[in-house]
């Protein structure tokens, strides 16, 4: 783990392996031995470039890194979050292990701070849990040089550590093969969490969701040896004023072969993300624990292998869910709705007053926005408006999608109440809008993360693999909730 600090010494005297200095287009940074090489058009300041300097004079500090930062009009927390990452991931493979980054007085706040702490730590982390070369680079510590910053940043920077501790957990969840990550692992996983943050824990098994008639759920689950676990995690603060009960389910499919209704053999490797939803619930769950927003919180995750077999449901089943809807299950891939049908239904009956999803939930999705947008869908513009703009705040890019109820009449089935799949068009708002009768008339958002919860390639900031979206919006949706 990191140490993270803040130094508020001058920056020159800060002993460090490195001191990132953030450098801007179009200004004239002369400070640290950069003179020269703005002078001849060497370091323009373009956003994410990288000069490294050694021993430059008067600096306390082995290096000087010089970070891009791009146009100062456009410069914000999220771009300082991005070059923060790319700075440190750079020093990280130069085994540099000492790392402060310098902030200008004019962006000495808490959302900047707390944005630097973030982009190092989530920068920092890398997917090669298993490999087993002994040898791994690590940053053991950070800390942000604020020259007389105020006292607000101490808060600032706790929170950011927090927030991004969070949401590598959940990276780390996702990251887990699905011969060591089963239903039950995530469940024992959310235990320890919770025992470790004071939070409550239970999980419900199969028989417990018998009894509910959660029979969307266990359609699922039959055709795995692995049994189904129902996690539920409680975060209730020591008093609170609101009427308010936020609940967050999230998609726990530890893997997704299909079922019966089997995926081609390409890619089907990816298929152990598909419970990312579920990840970022449980790593919510942890950052909200330690922040301690004035609502109660709840999470719900539902997890299941989908896997074909002698006991595995058939296209064409009919199952009846804990609403009591029925459902044909045309096709045993679109599962992730089916779970979470039941899922939302418990959150509703458990007092949820206002509900988030997250889901892995649709190719659909990845077609419709790539890999750079949420699919954001909501039955409720006031809850849609306050997750956009946590999103927002967050850089969690997530972009607006239909929920009319016209889409309802592609969902049509001829012997159920509806039918688990929409056929070829709009596949992302079909899997939405079967959500939704399971919403009711609580206000709610679904978030398809099928584009975004995975990156297939690093980026200058962060490693290929899991991305912890959304973890670090679902933690802002609760702390500053307020009764409207
Ligand atoms: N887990 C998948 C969705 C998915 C696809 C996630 C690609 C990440 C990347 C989901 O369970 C699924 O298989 N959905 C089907 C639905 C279809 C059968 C209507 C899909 O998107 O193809
Ligand atoms: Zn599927
Ligand atoms: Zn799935």
């Amino acid at each position: 783990m990191m140490r993270i600090t803040i130094e508020r010494q001058p920056l020159e005297q800060i002993e460090a392996g490195a001191l990132i200095v953030l450098v801007f287009e179009g200004r004239k940074e002369a400070r640290f031995g950069a003179g020269d090489l703005v002078d001849a058009g060497e370091v323009a300041g373009k956003s994410l470039e990288l000069t490294l300097l050694h021993r430059p004079p008067g600096v306390a500090a082995t290096r000087v890194l010089l970070a891009g930062a791009g146009k100062p009009e456009k410069f914000d927390p999220a771009e300082l979050r991005r070059v923060a990452g790319t700075a440190v991931r750079h020093l990280k493979s130069k085994s540099v292990k000492n790392i402060a980054l310098a902030l200008d007085p004019e962006h000495a706040d808490g959302e900047y701070a707390a944005a630097a702490v973030e982009g190092a730590i989530l920068g920092e982390f890398e997917p090669d849990r298993y490999k087993t070369e002994d040898d791994k680079k690590s940053v053991e510590a950070f800390a942000v040089a604020a020259a007389g910053g105020a006292a607000e940043l101490d808060a600032a920077v706790a929170r950011g550590r927090v927030l991004a501790e969070a949401q590598n957990f959940t990276r780390g969840l996702v990251n887990e093969p699905a011969n060591r990550l089963t239903p039950a692992k995530v469940a024992e996983a959310a235990r320890q969490m919770a025992s470790e943050y004071q939070l409550e824990c239970e999980v419900l098994e199969r028989k417990q969701m018998e009894r509910l008639g959660m029979g969307a759920l266990l359609g699922v689950a039959q055709g795995s040896a692995e049994p189904p676990a129902l996690v539920v995690i409680r975060y209730r603060p020591a008093q609170t004023d609101s009427k308010a009960h936020l609940g967050l389910v999230g998609k726990g499919v530890t893997f997704d072969t299909g079922g019966i209704s089997i995926k081609p053999a390409e890619g089907m490797e990816k298929m152990k993300y598909d419970m990312a939803g579920g990840a970022a619930m449980i790593g919510a769950m942890r950052a909200i624990a330690q922040l301690k927003p004035a609502i109660p919180v709840t999470a719900f995750i539902p997890c299941v292998e989908n896997m074909p077999g002698s006991r595995a449901q058939r296209p064409g089943d009919i199952v009846t869910a804990m609403s009591g809807k029925t459902i044909e299950v045309i096709n045993t891939d679109a599962e992730g709705r089916l779970i979470l049908a039941d899922a939302l239904s418990y959150a509703r009956q458990q007092g949820a007053t206002h509900l988030v999803d997250a889901a892995t939930l649709t190719g659909a999705i990845v077609v419709a926005l790539g890999h750079l947008n949420v699919g954001l869908f909501a039955n409720d513009e006031a809850m849609r408006d306050r997750v956009l703009q946590a999103a927002k705040a967050e850089g969690e890019r997530m972009w607006p999608m239909p929920l009319e109820d016209d889409y309802k009449e592609y969902l049509k089935s001829a012997f159920a109440d509806l039918a688990n799949v929409g056929g070829r068009w709009g596949g992302a708002v079909t899997a939405a809008v079967f959500l939704k009768e399971f919403a009711g008339d609580t206000p709610w958002v679904h978030l398809d993360i099928a584009g975004t919860a995975w990156l297939d390639e690093s980026k200058p900031f962060l490693a290929k693999g899991p991305s912890g979206v959304p973890v670090r919006t679902l933690v802002r949706l609760a702390t500053e909730w307020k009764d409207w």
